[in-house]
């Protein structure tokens, strides 16, 4: 038996198939919890000695020899060993390997389930609150693009098609209100992130005096968990995690989608700067958007992950079974997505240049001032169902005729309804935006506030 594998003997009389040892390791990617595992085993010990489970010494010994590991894993001198299976078996046996057998006292009163389940728990605090500050710096993006191009009118749609028009910046304060979202469902799931699973033990609870709040107390948990079983089989914070930010890529990803539309000619109401775009290998004229576009990409692989987590946790009888090693891999993909895809969407939007001209003149060109005739119809006393045919007709003939409503004369206007008169040359795209004066309207004075309002939420920090 390889001396490597002792730790895990147990009742074992050879070792594992290597293919075994392959297939079960998982120390190539929990490599990254060596913070959280030190970290949780530092307390555990100083724990186990306040509780007179082992001595002062002891822990102080435990402590010292797990700091300089910690040292060694940064200095990248820890060799990890596969035959070792994890990053708890690799960080214990180097322990063994410079403090001897005092070493194998740290794992009295705990088990790798409730140790394992501790350090993704941590992991995850800081995952959330590293992705909450990214989203607030991409609100903060938005609302400075929305404010630098406060005056900029452009066509909302419905269908894709020119609806009515609206401000620039209500259209991207859409998005600040979706990130919010966003970041309170973070905060959520962080509540349920949370909680010590430290002192479950493998399954049942310990056998020895534990100080459950002393360890949430000095590890950062507001609750500590209430069933040991629940505790060591539990990944629905995984789930959640998965879940919220796979909501935060569909965001991303319709903006992207949007971004991709406004960068083409077509549209021409956006560009991207060189540094956030790629050329074409054949078409020296080509500029591409290929950063908004693999951001819609990428959210393949997260809603993936989500899945695959979804799928691991069903039909899982308790407790703690191997499977529950899957969570990690998605896990760590999701965030280190997530972290680079609000790290590129901010720097692209930081620089994208905008055409005010070219949006504003699709907003004209539209026939999106449709309804506002039909609005002016309504206000001259006429039922909307009726004032919206006569403008139909309206539209048609200005079509036929090659015509923008505002070129129509006020006589042919009269044969379609006599209540049209002079006031309603005073129809253009700004009387449009601003006739929409309600709260959330799209109405300059609406904008302004709703600008004031993200400032002050952005500023506010993060209220649950
Ligand atoms: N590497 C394992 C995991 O990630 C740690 C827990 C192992 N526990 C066990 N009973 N084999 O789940």
């Amino acid at each position: 038996m390889s001396e490597s594998k002792k730790l895990l003997r147990g009742r074992f009389r050879k070792d594992a198939a290597r293919l075994v040892k392959q297939f079960t390791a998982s120390v190539d990617y929990d490599r990254r919890l060596y913070r959280q595992d030190i970290a949780g085993s530092i307390t555990h010990a100083r724990m186990l000695a306040k509780q007179g489970i082992i001595t002062d010494e002891e822990a102080e010994t435990i402590t010292t020899g797990l700091v300089a590991i910690r040292e060694e894993i940064e200095h990248g001198l820890l060799e990890f060993d596969s035959e070792l299976e994890d990053i708890h078996m690799n960080i214990e046996a180097r322990l063994a390997g410079k403090i001897g057998d005092v070493a194998g006292k740290l794992h009295t009163a705990r088990s790798r389930n409730d140790q394992v389940a501790l350090d993704i728990r941590l992991y995850m605090k800081d995952a959330i609150s590293s992705a909450l500050h990214r989203l607030r710096e991409l609100q903060t993006v938005l609302v400075d693009l929305a404010e630098s191009n406060r005056e900029v009118v452009m066509p909302g749609y419905t269908h894709l098609q020119r609806a009515q028009p609206v401000m620039f910046a209500h259209h991207l304060l859409a998005y600040f209100e979706m990130l919010e979202r966003d970041i309170g469902r973070f905060l959520d799931c962080l509540k349920r992130t949370d909680v010590l699973p430290l002192g479950s033990g493998a399954l049942a609870g310990v056998p020895y005096p534990v100080d459950r709040t002393f360890l949430a107390q000095e590890l950062g948990f507001g609750h500590i968990s209430q069933n040991s079983m629940d505790a060591v089989s539990d990944r629905d914070f995984v789930v959640e995690y998965q879940a919220v930010t796979c909501i935060v890529m569909m965001h991303l990803s319709r903006l992207a989608e949007e971004l991709i539309l406004w960068s083409s000619a077509e549209f021409a109401f956006v560009e991207m700067n060189d540094a956030y775009a790629t050329g074409s290998s054949i078409m020296p004229q080509k500029k591409n958007p290929d950063v908004a576009e693999l951001v819609r990409g990428k959210t393949g692989r997260v809603y993936g992950n989500l899945m695959g987590i979804l799928t691991v946790m069903k039909g899982l009888p308790l407790t703690y079974n191997r499977d529950l090693q899957e969570d990690k891999e998605g896990f760590f993909d999701t965030v280190d997505t997530l972290a680079v895809v609000l790290d590129v969407f901010n720097g692209m939007l930081r620089t994208m240049r905008v055409f005010p001209d070219r949006a504003e003149q699709a907003a004209k060109e539209s026939y999106a001032l449709a309804t506002d005739f039909a609005d002016y119809l309504v206000r001259k006393g006429l039922p909307f169902r009726q004032a919206y045919t006569i403008v139909g007709g309206l539209v048609d003939h200005a079509m036929a005729e090659g015509l923008g409503l505002d070129e129509i004369d006020i006589s042919t206007l009269r044969s379609f309804s006599p209540l049209f008169e002079e006031d309603i040359r005073r129809i253009d795209t700004m009387a449009s935006v601003n006739a929409r004066n309600c709260i959330g309207g799209t109405a300059s004075e609406q904008v302004a506030a709703q600008l004031v309002r993200a400032r002050d939420i952005i500023e506010g920090g993060y209220v649950d």
